[in-house]
C-alpha cells in the first residue's frame, strides 16, 4: 500500500467564489489559478457537517468537460488530507448529475460503505473547453444540492481561508475500474472507480416497465431519435436506448462524451440543438427523409431534456403537466398514486390544472431544483418540473434528462399498448393536443437575453419593481401599447416560504399577473458565468379547445409587445431581439 503525508498550504482568498443557483461556475481560466479550486473545495469541507468529511465517502465526478480530470486528481489528494476514509469516482470521471443523486443515495461501494456526499463537476448546459466554463458543486447525503444554510457558510469560508490540507498521493487512474489503497498516519484512504451506468440502470428499472418501452421501441412503427450534445447522457444512452431497450444504434445522435463538447453548447433546446431539430423536422429543414416519431436530448450533464415529436415541439411546461396526468397508469413507480406534484414559478400554469383536476397537492416553488428536494423529503412531492428543461421525480433529488425520456416513452407505450401489432399509432403530438382540449393550453415561451451589461440589467429589474407601485400607471402602459390585452390585476416579487422548514426566500422573479390569467415574470439567471442573462417568460391560459391549436409565438405576440415595452427592453441592453427564444 502506497504510504501519503499531509500537509498545509498556506492560501489567500479569492473573492468571487460565491455558489449561484448550482454551485460555483466560471471559466477554465479562472479555476486554473492557482489555489483557485483548492481553496473552493477546502471552504466546502470546512462547511460540513464533521460526519460528511472525517471517516465519509465522497463521490467526485461529472459531465467529462475540460479540467475535469485535473479536478478530480486535486480533490481526492484533498479528500485523503482532510482525513475522509474514501472516494468513488465512475469510470473515466463521468457521472450525469442525476446518477451522483442516484449512487450517492442506493449505492453501496465493495467493501458495503455509503457515500455521505458528492462533489459535482460540472457546468451544465453551458459550453465546454479552455476558453469555455467549468463548475463544481455539493450536493448532500440525500442526494440533493447543498441547502443554502451551506452554501452561505462555504461562500463565508471562501472570504477568510488561510490554508488547506492535501496529500501527496500520486494521480490514480480513473480509467480502470478497481479499488487503489493508500494509507496514511490516520489510516487507509480509497479510490474506488466503478462503472459509470450501471446504478443507474438499475434504479430506472425499478421503476419504469422496460418491457413495455422494448416492445415499442422495436416496432416498426416507431422510431426513436436521441442527442446527448456530446454531454455525458452519452455514456448512458447506448446502455439503456439500444441495449437494454432495443433501439438501433443510428438512432443516437452525438453521444460520445467530448470534453468541449464538440464544440457546441450542450443545451437541449430549439436553438442549441439543431442537428436533432433539423432530424425530427421542425425548424427550415428541407430534408425528404421522414422525421422520428420521438426525439429527445439532454444538456451536459443529463439533467436536462427537451422532448419533440414528429415536426413538433413540447414545452418543458406541459411535459411535466402530461407526465403527471397519465403517471399513475404509465409508469409502476407511481402506480399507487402521486404524493404530490410542484413547478418552478416561471413554468406554466399546466401542471396547476392537472393538480387541481386530480386532486392532487400542489405547489409553486422558486426557480432552482433544491426547492423541491424538501418537499420530497418530507414525502409532499412525487413529480415536479421547470421550464428551463428540467423534469424528474422523487426517485432522486436532482432533475433527470433520461428519466423524463423513459417517462415519455412509457406514456407512448400505454397510450399505444393495443395499436403496435395493428392500428393508427398515437403520437407525441396527439398526446400533447388530447391533454390541451382535455385541460386547456398554455401558450408559452421564453425570451433570453444572454451576457448583456449587468448594471443595465439590474436598472430594468429595478424599474419594473418601481412601476410595480402603481397599477393604474402599469394599466396605462399596458393600453397604449397593445389595446386589447387584458388589465394587469397584481404586480410583485415573488416571495416563496418553504412548508418544511419554513424558510423564507425573496425576489425570486418580478411577476405582472392579468386579468385573464396571462403572466409575464421578469428574472435574471443565476447560472451564467458572464455579464447577465434576462429572462423573460410570457405565458397565456386558453381554455377553448377550438382555439388551443394556434403557432405560440402568433398568439403570444401582444403579450410580447408589452413586455418588451414595459421593461424597456431594447432601451436599457441595446438588444433588439433576444438571444434564444423557446
Ligand atoms: C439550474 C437549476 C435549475 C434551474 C436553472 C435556472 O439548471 O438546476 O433548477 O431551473 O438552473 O437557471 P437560470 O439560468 O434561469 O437561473
Ligand atoms: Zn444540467
Amino acid at each position: 500500500m502506497v504510504l501519503f503525508n499531509v500537509s498545509r498550504v498556506v492560501t489567500t482568498p479569492f473573492g468571487d467564489q460565491k455558489p449561484g443557483t448550482s454551485g460555483l461556475r466560471k471559466k477554465v481560466k479562472v479555476f486554473k489559478q492557482p489555489n483557485y479550486l483548492q481553496n473552493f473545495v477546502q471552504s466546502t469541507f470546512n462547511a460540513l457537517p464533521p460526519q460528511n468529511v472525517r471517516g465519509a465517502t465522497l463521490v467526485v465526478s461529472g459531465d467529462g468537460r475540460y479540467f475535469s480530470e485535473d479536478a478530480i486528481q486535486i480533490i481526492t489528494k484533498m479528500a485523503a488530507g482532510n482525513g475522509l476514509r474514501r472516494v468513488w469516482v465512475g469510470q473515466n470521471g463521468l457521472l450525469s448529475t442525476p446518477a451522483v443523486s442516484a449512487v450517492i443515495r442506493e449505492r453501496v461501494g465493495v467493501d458495503g460503505s455509503k457515500a455521505t456526499g458528492a462533489f459535482i463537476l460540472t457546468a451544465s448546459h453551458n459550453p465546454g473547453g479552455p476558453n469555455e466554463d467549468f463548475g463544481i458543486k455539493y450536493n448532500m447525503e440525500n442526494g440533493g444540492p447543498a441547502p443554502e444554510g451551506i452554501t452561505d457558510k462555504i461562500y463565508e469560508n471562501t472570504k477568510t481561508i488561510k490554508e488547506y490540507l492535501t496529500a501527496d498521493l500520486p494521480d490514480v487512474d480513473i480509467t480502470t475500474i478497481g479499488v487503489t489503497s493508500f494509507s496514511g498516519s490516520e489510516g487507509q484512504f480509497d479510490v474506488e472507480v466503478f462503472d459509470s451506468a450501471s446504478d443507474y440502470i438499475k434504479l430506472m428499472k425499478s421503476i419504469f416497465d422496460f418491457e413495455s418501452i422494448r416492445k415499442l421501441l422495436s416496432s416498426p412503427k416507431f422510431t426513436f431519435c436521441y442527442d446527448a450534445l456530446h454531454g455525458v447522457a452519452g455514456a448512458y444512452a447506448k446502455r439503456i436506448f439500444v441495449e437494454e431497450l432495443g433501439a438501433q444504434e443510428s438512432s443516437l445522435l452525438n453521444c460520445v462524451p467530448k470534453e468541449d463538447f464538440g464544440g457546441g453548447h450542450p443545451d437541449p433546446n430549439l436553438t442549441y440543438a439543431k442537428e436533432l431539430v433539423a432530424r425530427m423536422g421542425l425548424g427550415k429543414s428541407n430534408s425528404e427523409v421522414e422525421p422520428p416519431e420521438f426525439g429527445a436530448a439532454a444538456d451536459g450533464d443529463a439533467d436536462r431534456n427537451m422532448i419533440l415529436g414528429k415536426r413538433f415541439f413540447v414545452t418543458p411546461s406541459d411535459s411535466v403537466a402530461i407526465i403527471a396526468a397519465n403517471a399513475v397508469e404509465a409508469i409502476p413507480y407511481f402506480s399507487a398514486g402521486l404524493k404530490g406534484v410542484a413547478r418552478s414559478m416561471p413554468t406554466s400554469a399546466a401542471l396547476d390544472v392537472v393538480a387541481k383536476n386530480l386532486n392532487l397537492k400542489f405547489f409553486e416553488v422558486p426557480t432552482g431544483w433544491k426547492f423541491f428536494g424538501n418537499l420530497m423529503d418530507a414525502g409532499l412531492c412525487s413529480v415536479c418540473g421547470e421550464e428551463s428543461f428540467g423534469t424528474g421525480s422523487d426517485h432522486i433529488r436532482e432533475k433527470d434528462g433520461i428519466w423524463a425520456v423513459l417517462a415519455w416513452l412509457s406514456i407512448l407505450a400505454y397510450k399505444n399498448r393495443e395499436n403496435l401489432d395493428g392500428g393508427k399509432l398515437v403520437t407525441v403530438e396527439d398526446i400533447v393536443r388530447n391533454h390541451w382540449a382535455a385541460y386547456g393550453r398554455h401558450y408559452y415561451t421564453r425570451y433570453d437575453y444572454e451576457n448583456v451589461d449587468a448594471g443595465a440589467a439590474k436598472e430594468l429589474m429595478a424599474c419594473l419593481v418601481k412601476l410595480q407601485s402603481s397599477l393604474a400607471e402599469v394599466n396605462e402602459i399596458v393600453s397604449g401599447i397593445q389595446s386589447d390585452v387584458s388589465k394587469v390585476v397584481h404586480a410583485d416579487e415573488f416571495e416563496y416560504k418553504d412548508p418544511v422548514d419554513g424558510s423564507i426566500s425573496k425576489h425570486q422573479g418580478i411577476r405582472y399577473l392579468f386579468e385573464d390569467g396571462s403572466r409575464l415574470v421578469f428574472r435574471l439567471s443565476g447560472t451564467g458565468s458572464e455579464g447577465a442573462t434576462i429572462r423573460l417568460y410570457i405565458e397565456q391560459y386558453e381554455k377553448d379547445p377550438s382555439k388551443t391549436g394556434r403557432d405560440s409565438q402568433d398568439a403570444l405576440a401582444p403579450l410580447v409587445a408589452v413586455a418588451l415595452g414595459l421593461s424597456k427592453m431594447q432601451e436599457f441592453t441595446g438588444r433588439s431581439a433576444p438571444t434564444v427564444i423557446t
